[in-house]
């Protein structure tokens, strides 16, 4: 066999190890969404979330892969599972970031609301940027729109009126997503005086920002300053959906600042753009609703098993698969956390 031929048997081998796992990550998004949603409306957020990564895990070490958790549960000494450097996969195949959080969304799972998920991305290794664990400003919109109107420090009202132009419309046909913070009051009157409307949602900014990308959703924008880690998650999102989105870290004391320093963040103000959140080449996402939201329908329980609705993408093809499983927990292939 010539070199050539090798190498084009390797790249091919690797092309289907990649369309694999990006299927295969679905298992884990659905084993922690089904573990998470034993506890949907229960009050207890920890247990909700503890469920969902312990599934997570177990289910991660049937993946072929040398994974390294890089946006994780938190940092090694404050997360037993799913910590920021943990190896999991079965320790062989491709090389592999992650990009993890079991349950987006602790509080509308223990109170019933709306809008949480169970969420992964994967790219090589060095993809994602290392957020700490912050706050960061974000502004998002999807495909087919010129990224250059999003803008962190213009009057949100000049984006909006941007934005309307490039659709072709008026600012009074926009919907513009926001977390309900008061630290977003400003944002909504700038958002109200250019004339759209507003879609205030209590949690679940990942999702909101994948919303942006689908025009079934009714959602144009989504602007305001929600966790660093789900950033990153929503910019593995937007690598394969298409869309743009720019972050900026907010550290609200030094210990945060040195958290950043600490993952060789030495530029505390930068604006990043989506792929220096997370690099647009080999990026596979997978999401499983927990709760209902406006992406993914939540998990459905009745005697002996569940219905799940999940999404999985791939940047490099930019498919966008739907799946809707159901799981019968009388067989005995059902894992021990759920
Ligand atoms: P958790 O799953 O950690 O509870 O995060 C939910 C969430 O709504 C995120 O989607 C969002 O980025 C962040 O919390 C906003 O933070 P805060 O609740 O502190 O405003």
């Amino acid at each position: 066999m010539t070199a050539e031929l090798d190498v084009k048997e390797m790249s091919e081998s690797n092309l289907m190890m990649e369309r694999n796992l990006a299927l295969e990550l679905v298992r884990v998004t659905e084993a922690a969404a089904l573990a998470a949603s034993n506890w949907v409306g229960r009050g207890d957020k920890e247990a909700a979330d503890a469920a969902a990564v312990a599934a997570m895990r177990e289910t991660f070490g049937t993946l072929h892969m040398q994974g390294r958790v890089v946006i994780g549960e938190g940092e090694r000494d404050e997360a037993p599972m799913l910590y920021i450097g943990e190896e999991v996969g079965d320790g062989k195949g491709p090389k592999i970031d992650i990009a993890l959080d079991p349950l987006e969304g602790t509080t509308p799972t223990a109170k019933g609301g709306n809008n949480s998920l169970a969420v992964v991305a994967m790219t090589d290794e060095g993809g994602f940027l290392n957020a700490p664990d912050t706050y960061m400003q974000k502004i998002a919109v999807g495909p087919g729109v010129d990224a250059n109107i999003l803008d962190l420090d213009a009057p949100i009202e000049d984006v909006v009126k941007k934005l309307a132009k490039e659709k072709g419309g008026r600012p009074e046909d926009l919907t513009v997503c926001i977390l309900d913070r008061p630290r977003h009051d400003e944002i909504m009157a700038g958002v109200r005086k250019a004339g759209a409307r507003i879609n205030l949602i209590q949690d679940g900014d990942v999702s909101a920002v994948i919303a942006t990308t689908d025009p079934d959703t009714g959602i144009d924008l989504y602007v305001g300053t929600g966790g660093a880690p789900e950033g990153v998650l929503a910019a593995a999102a937007l690598q394969c959906t298409g869309g743009a989105m720019l972050g900026r870290l907010v550290f609200r004391n030094d210990d945060e600042k040195a958290r950043a320093e600490k993952w060789g963040i030495t530029d505390l103000d930068k604006i990043y753009q989506t792929g220096d959140l997370a690099k647009g080449d080999n990026v596979m996402f997978a999401a499983t609703g927990v709760t209902d939201g406006s992406m993914l329908r939540g998990v459905r329980r009745f005697a002996g098993g569940a219905k799940t609705s999940s999404l999985v993408m791939r940047s490099k093809s930019g498919t966008i698969r739907r799946i809707e499983a159901t799981h019968d927990f009388t067989r005995k292939t059902w894992l021990k956390s759920i």
